[in-house]
């Protein structure tokens, strides 16, 4: 995810455009730049947050009357100057921002090496300047033909803003995928992912469509789709404060985070499972495959909710691969001289890959010669930067501080990884295999579908919204789920939770429990199913209030439990993926119920970067 803006019209260009990228922060934030149009094109781009742009000292800044601005999240290549956009083609006559991924850039790139171009970037986006340039010169035809051509065969997702030489006064956009808005001024123009850098300006704005192409002036507006026939541009106001934009018309970066996880899944699958051959790539897996088949041990390294993550992925890889697992806290792994053989794998996650006990326990481990591989979700952050290889999850930048979307990406990963390993080793069947991606394949929609019932949730969350505590237990693949949902509620409410394995109940916890405990099971249909019916009766039999996460075929559990969250069915090895979001989203709702700021828990900071 990124964000993009761009300006035409009769204001300098230079401010607007760097007003709007500050807007656009929350979508990226690790490099960012700007190209102008004045005499000439003229570019700046800078490694880090959006102010390094006003450091920018050139006349352009105040002639130029076009441009386009670009923050980045990145995908391809790590954050540093010259990944960062615009980019230009070879000739320099074309300049572009994108926001997307270009899948089939690998092959479009070495096409382009062949017939001689260079690249400055490791990035996809560079590819496709390029190559609309290539189209351009080799058919003499406009840039406006040249960008129909070009994307028809694009795969991916992109919005990109290009600027011309010789052709000041037009900007032209196209997008498959990702988001863009066009405001619409008087004489003045502005585009961007979002309406936060526009609202200031103006609030009729104009929606682009997918496959749709936007040739724009300052007086002018052009639509028309890839085949080249006109689209009637439809013009709405907008009814919204600045607030609710930048957190896409939700109350919070959390509730946000939680309802992009559809799309975040989606695109951390995106190129990686192809569902209509069922195969899977995974470059850092694929590139390393005999380190992991011939793994002795895999000791999974991280912290708080990526630690949970990591104890899915144990029972993912134990049951797939057949290699042992160990999971451990990074804080306790880089202090007590753990023993490494030859032959062991350390997979380090995290969300920001910036968690000083992860980063330290892993130089600790590459010391002692193990392999490296991280599952990371910031590009270029100093823990993908330290592994040996890596897997990015792709889940965009996550704001809230109590983490959502992040740990559902690190599960698919991790799944995706454990069936790589497994399918090498020949420890699944192909059946097996198959059953597997096809259900990873259908988890975005089942997870819109949890959404789909969020009010019901709501309603559950206020019944309890006042408890002293919670309990959580789930057994399998449910029991680290337990734990996440246990940590989840306890930093945006504050309310003292624990989170059990239901078998462990009887061995302490169940002494807290009375008429004013609410139990949490998370109880899908697995092996476990009889003997979690029979923990709940334990704790109705003591009076304790009982809410199920439960599959919507169930009775057993729905006549005993007080409330029912229903998820769709899937795989038990995948069930996290569902039966977090009713814990994630029962969190949020008491948390607010509270009047708590369940963006920015007290204490807690995005990024533990220190001991
Ligand atoms: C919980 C949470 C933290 C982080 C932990 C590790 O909601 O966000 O527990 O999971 O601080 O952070 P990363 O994944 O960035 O290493």
């Amino acid at each position: 995810m990124c964000g993009i803006v761009a300006y035409i019209g009769h204001q300098a260009a230079y401010p607007i455009i760097l007003k709007g990228l500050k807007r656009l922060e929350y979508r990226g934030y690790d490099s960012s730049g700007i190209a102008l149009y004045g005499n000439q094109i003229e570019s700046y781009k800078k490694k880090g947050r959006v102010s390094e742009l006003e450091s920018w000292d050139s006349p352009i800044l105040q002639e130029a009357h076009a441009g386009i601005g670009h923050t980045r999240w990145a995908t391809h290549g790590e954050p540093t100057d010259a990944n960062a956009h615009p980019h230009q083609s070879n000739s320099g006559k074309i300049t572009l921002v994108h926001n997307g991924i270009i899948e089939n850039y690998a092959s479009l790139k070495a096409e382009l090496i062949q017939k001689g171009y260079t690249f400055k970037s490791e990035t996809d986006t560079e590819v496709l300047v390029n190559f609309i340039e290539d189209i351009q010169i080799n058919n003499n035809s406009t840039l406006e033909e040249a960008m129909r051509i070009a994307l028809k065969r694009v795969v991916g997702a992109y919005v990109i803003i290009v600027l011309e030489e010789g052709y000041p006064d037009r900007l032209i956009a196209a997008r498959k995928g990702s988001p863009l808005v066009i405001g619409v001024g008087e004489g003045e123009h502005f585009l961007a992912s979002d309406a936060s850098p526009i609202i200031e300006y103006t609030k009729s704005v104009i929606y682009v469509n997918d496959y749709e192409l936007a040739i724009i002036s300052k007086d002018d507006i052009i639509l028309k789709n890839l085949g080249n026939e006109p689209v009637t541009p439809y013009i709405q106001q907008l009814d919204m404060e600045l607030a609710q934009i930048e957190k896409g018309g939700f109350d919070h970066f959390m509730l946000k985070e939680i309802f992009d996880q559809p799309a975040s899944l989606t695109d951390c699958l995106r190129g990686r499972l192809d569902v209509s051959n069922l195969t899977l790539t995974l470059a850092g897996v694929d590139q390393h495959l005999s380190v992991f088949t011939q793994a002795k041990r895999i000791i999974m390294v991280a912290c708080g909710t990526s630690w949970h993550a990591g104890l899915i992925a144990e029972y993912m890889i134990e049951t797939i691969c057949r290699i042992p697992v160990e999971v451990e806290y990074a804080s306790e792994f880089r202090y007590r001289d753990p023993i490494i053989h030859p032959g062991d794998v350390i997979i380090a996650i995290s969300q920001s890959g910036e968690t000083a006990d992860t980063l330290v326990a892993i130089e600790r481990a590459k010391e002692q010669g193990a392999f490296i591989f991280g599952v990371v979700n910031a590009v270029g952050s100093s823990i993908a930067r330290l592994s040996h290889a890596g897997a990015y999850t792709h889940a965009g930048p996550e704001i809230g501080v109590a983490s959502t979307k992040a740990f559902t990406a690190q599960l698919t990963v991790l799944a995706m990884m454990a069936l790589k390993i497994g399918k090498a080793k020949q420890s699944i069947s192909e059946e097996a295999y198959k059953h597997y991606l096809t259900e990873l394949s259908q988890i975005p929609e089942k997870v819109q579908v949890i959404l789909s019932g969020h009010e019901s949730i709501r309603e559950v969350a206020q019944v309890y919204a006042e408890a002293n505590n919670f309990l959580f237990l789930g057994r399998g693949y449910n029991f680290p789920v337990a734990l996440e949902a246990a940590l989840k509620l306890k930093e945006v409410s504050y309310i003292p939770c624990s989170g059990y394995p239901s078998g462990e109940v009887k061995h302490g916890p169940i002494a807290l429990v009375d008429e004013t405990l609410p139990t949490m099971f998370i109880a899908t249909k697995d092996k476990y199913y009889d003997k979690i019916v029979s923990n709940i009766q334990e704790i109705k039999a003591r009076k304790g209030k009982v809410i199920a996460i439960v599959n919507p075929d169930d009775s057993a559990i729905r006549g005993v439990s007080d409330h029912v969250m229903e998820v769709p069915e899937t795989d038990e090895l995948l069930a996290p993926l569902l039966t977090v979001i009713p814990t994630q989203l029962m969190s949020y709702y008491i948390g607010v119920l509270r009047g708590l700021d369940v963006d920015k828990p007290r204490n807690l900071a995005k990024s533990v970067t220190v001991e």
